[in-house]
């Protein structure tokens, strides 16, 4: 069975929310296998598991939270060949602008070469129930790519 890894920064019950959608979404796909794994303890291993990859973050000073940077960090160099043409999907949240993050994060998948599947999400403000339907629509979307 196809192995979704969900690798997300979730410091507040508006990023709770998102994850549930997230999980939500997923298991609306019946034959695919989700792991859940915040982003300062995901590695290189549950990467290279993973047939998918879907990554959650907060806005933080206009980039990525430092705890998927430091996801990025990690697994950059060990999954650089590996993990070519991987399918991705994306969501950010912030307070007013979520475009700084988006575009960071699209500069290191370009430089990893994984395929994105679903078009990349960016919510503000807190997460109403078309927010939450969009976090489930993007999790399905990434897991029935697989
Ligand atoms: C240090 C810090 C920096 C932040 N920078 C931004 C930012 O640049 N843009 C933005 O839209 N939101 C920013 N935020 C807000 C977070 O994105 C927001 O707190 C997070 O998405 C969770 O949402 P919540 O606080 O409504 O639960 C920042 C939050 C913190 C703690």
């Amino acid at each position: 069975m196809p192995r979704l890894l969900v690798v997300h920064h979730t410091p507040s019950p508006a990023m709770q929310a998102l994850l549930e959608a997230v999980r939500e979404g997923a298991a609306l796909v019946d034959e695919v296998e989700l792991t859940v794994r915040p982003a300062l303890s995901a590695g290189a291993a549950d990467l290279l598991a993973a047939d998918g990859v879907l990554l959650g973050t907060p806005a933080n000073i206009g980039y990525m939270s430092g705890a998927l940077k430091h996801f990025f960090d990690t697994v950059y160099y060990p999954c650089l060949d590996a993990t070519v043409g991987l399918p991705y999907g994306v969501y950010v949240h912030g307070n007013d602008d979520t475009a700084g993050a988006l575009a960071a994060i699209e500069r290191i998948t370009k430089g990893l070469r994984w395929k994105q599947v679903a078009a990349p999400l960016g919510l503000t403000g807190a997460p109403d129930a078309a927010a939450r339907e969009a976090c489930r629509e993007l999790a399905a979307t990434v897991a029935i790519s697989l």
